[in-house]
């Protein structure tokens, strides 16, 4: 890989940005991603999180089990703008929440 190589490809982010962030003191995958957008793209870092990693672990000379995986944060998978605001019927989310929430007359429910 030279310089130019892209490493992350939503956000074209290229191994020299990387290395640059690394030399400023990004020691994670976050601390990258918080100063270049790495990782922030349509794919969320499932493409790109485990090539960074890898450049984190050889540049600081750490072992790669010590370089966390990027912060996962919702929705984890492609979600449909009408399913988190759709029809109860149609929306797997609301679903999900509703089973989940206190119905009056629960033990539980306050
Ligand atoms: S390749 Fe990096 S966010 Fe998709």
């Amino acid at each position: 890989m030279d310089d130019s190589t892209i490493v992350c490809k939503c956000e074209e982010i290229n191994l020299a940005e990387i290395e640059t962030a690394i030399k400023s003191g990004a020691h994670t995958f976050d601390d990258i991603k918080r100063l270049t957008r790495c990782g922030m793209g349509p794919c969320q870092a499932k493409v790109c999180s485990n090539l960074v990693r890898q450049i984190i672990s050889e540049s600081l000379d750490k072992p790669l089990s010590d370089i966390r995986p990027p912060r996962m944060r919702m929705p984890l998978k492609p979600t449909r703008i009408s399913a988190l605001v759709g029809d109860e019927e149609s929306s797997s989310v609301i679903s999900v929440f509703s089973e989940s929430a206190p119905k009056e007359g629960d033990e539980d429910h306050v």
